[in-house]
């Protein structure tokens, strides 16, 4: 997740000290290349970037010489264009007297920049904070002032985005929030902006919060925001801030997974933005049409998010497609695999060997190879033919919660386009995800204290509710170590019913239309001693036969669409339950013992 700093001070001084300082506070949000600029009054702006870390580009590239009293400082993570000097940011404008960074997406880039174009500008890159930049340069050139211009690029702009941007020839750096982080800090003779507080905290604790469609001026001796609608001006005062440091990094939650857990509405926002607007989407759906067989390959979790997608693409788009976990791809499929075959390979990381692995044999088979990736630039992502990116982020918890849910996401997008559905409903998903985790957070304290004390549990599902059980075993495994066994829910009598024995835990994830068949395995538990937790939506059936329901909101979307979306939503209650149960328990769900967030190895 890209993150931005601005900072305009009473006197010109070595500002490059403190930009480090700022990019290395930032650069918990995950990043592939640095950049920072100085902007003087008068003179020539200067203009830093390049690929890798904060220590590396700032060593290479001398940032701690850069003095000025106004500066930007960017943090980027590739979505729009590979991460690269050119698609760095900052970005200056056509003629180098403007200079602007961002975070978040612009989902329009690819209209704009033709635009732009077309209108004579320099566009110099893929990246959309370049974008931003002409935006505003757009009007400025026809005679507005800068916030007039800003308030006018608003309107031109599509997608969340925080962006800072700064002229020649004044004192004062503007910023506006739309859908990304964004908040100021003010001390005597310095005001400064960041997608967060840890970057600003070093530097004053004095905070004014900004809303999304509110602009910020600033100078060095204090600020105005307006309205970029109305332009009205919005009187805020400062207030005193006194989280921690690792407080502030954690957006005030107690550990990564809950923010993770929570940042899901978004993410899965943003995705649904960029597959709406991606140019190559009708290519993609047509390769995934046209293979002869159609692979999903992945490890994990993402193999988990695989499996759904495999049952999404039979459901809605009558397409078969064959979900492997990856080495088990190499040994069981590649041999009889030819050019005319298609693998969607998954991986949040891109860089999981088991998955490189069977990369390499599809590649060896002349195979296509599509990618469904979190992290831009990786290998992933380059040996792929298309790619979607998830576009989450740095996901830092080692258990995988918001790239499992854009995963998802993905696959229901995808197999709604090849099945010729209309997508128009999908914009209501984020506020379901909301709706759901503000439910289920609820009632999750009353269900923990049940299953905390048992090492071992089963979590059973069925048709599009088995990948979910699955994915809730793992999190429950990965975070509680507890042994938990996801399995279809129509295996259990096949044997593991013997398990049972009085109070002994079975989570039961039913779907609206498989509840029948979820109650007969709910009575064949309880009724030797076993407790049946159901996940579902309200259900009198559920309600009667379980012992316990955690209940998902009966959501509003099309009746023939409930149980596509009720299978993405009834992975919250397990990723909740599993990060209460692990806490309880008294382990770091962070970082779980013995695991790693990316698995180089075989
Ligand atoms: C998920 O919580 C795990 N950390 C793990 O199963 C993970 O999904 C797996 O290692 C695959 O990783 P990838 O998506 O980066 O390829």
């Amino acid at each position: 997740m890209c993150g931005i700093f601005g900072i305009v001070t009473r006197e010109e001084q070595l500002l490059g000290p403190i930009l480090i300082e700022a990019g290395h506070r930032l650069s918990y949000r995950g990043y592939d290349t640095v950049g920072a600029a100085t902007i003087p009054q008068n003179g020539k702006i200067d203009l830093r970037k390049d690929v890798g870390k904060v220590q590396e580009v700032a060593d290479r590239l001398n940032f701690a010489e850069m003095r000025g009293d106004r500066a930007i400082l960017q943090l980027r993570w590739a979505t729009f264009g590979a991460p690269s000097y050119t698609n760095a940011q900052p970005h200056l404008d056509s003629d180098g007297d403007m200079v602007g960074a961002h975070n978040g997406n612009i989902v329009n880039n690819v209209e704009l920049r033709q635009q732009f174009m077309a209108e004579g500008m320099v566009v110099r890159s893929e990246n959309d904070g370049e974008s931003c930049v002409h935006a505003v340069e757009r009007y400025v050139h026809r005679g507005d002032d800068m916030l007039t211009a800003i308030r006018k690029a608003y309107h031109d702009l599509e997608g969340d985005y925080a962006f800072v941007i700064g002229r020649l020839g004044e004192d004062r750096l503007y910023a506006i929030k739309q859908g990304s982080g964004l908040v100021a800090g003010v001390a005597d003779g310095m005001t400064c902006i960041a997608s967060d507080l840890p970057s600003i905290l070093p530097l004053t604790r004095q905070i004014v919060r900004l809303n999304d469609g509110e602009i910020i001026v600033f100078w060095a001796e204090g600020y105005e925001i307006y309205h970029a609608e109305s332009g009205e001006r919005i009187e805020r005062e400062p207030e005193f801030v006194e989280e921690s440091m690792e407080v502030a990094q954690k957006g005030g939650y107690d550990h990564f997974m809950l923010k993770e857990i929570h940042e899901q509405p978004q993410v899965a926002r943003d995705l649904l933005h960029l597959m709406e607007s991606d140019p190559e989407m009708d290519a993609l759906i047509e390769r995934l049409r046209s293979a002869r067989n159609l692979y999903i390959v992945a490890c994990g979790t993402s193999y988990h998010a695989g499996l759904l997608g495999s049952v999404y693409f039979s459901r809605l788009a009558g397409r078969v497609s064959i979900p492997v976990i990856a080495p088990q791809f190499i040994a069981h499929y590649a041999p009889a695999c030819g050019p005319e075959d298609v693998g969607i390979f998954v991986s949040q990381s891109g860089e999981t060997k088991d998955v490189l692995n069977a990369i390499q044999s599809a590649e060896a088979r002349g195979m296509g190879v599509l990618g469904v990736v979190n992290v831009v630039g990786s290998t992933l992502m380059r040996e792929s033919e298309y790619h979607v990116p998830l576009a989450c982020g740095y996901e830092i918890s080692v258990p995988a919660t918001k790239t499992f849910m854009n995963q998802a996401v993905a696959f229901l997008y995808l197999a709604l386009r090849l099945g010729g559905h209309d997508t128009a409903f999908l914009e209501n998903l984020p506020r379901w995800i909301e709706e759901t985790i503000a439910a289920v957070e609820a009632q999750i304290p009353t269900v923990e204290g049940k299953i905390a004390p048992w090492d071992d549990l089963y979590c059973l599902g069925y048709g599009l509710t088995y990948p979910i059980a699955l994915e809730g075993a793992l999190k429950l495994k990965e975070i509680t170590y507890a042994h938990c066994e996801g399995m279809l829910s129509t295996e259990f009598k096949h044997g593991p019913l013997s398990a049972v024995v009085d109070g002994y835990p079975v989570i039961f994830v039913a779907g609206p239309e498989d509840v029948p068949l979820i109650i007969s395995g709910v009575n064949e538990v309880t009724c030797r001693g076993g407790r049946a937790i159901a996940i579902g939506e309200e259900d009198p059936r559920l309600r009667a036969n379980a012992d316990d329901l955690i209940v998902i909101p009966t959501v509003d979307a099309p009746e023939s669409m409930r149980p596509y979306v009720d299978a993405i939503l009834s992975v919250l209650p397990l990723q909740l339950l599993s990060y209460r149960i692990g806490l309880a328990r008294g382990y770091d769900p962070d970082f779980p013992r013995n695991l790693s967030k990316t698995l180089t190895v075989d």
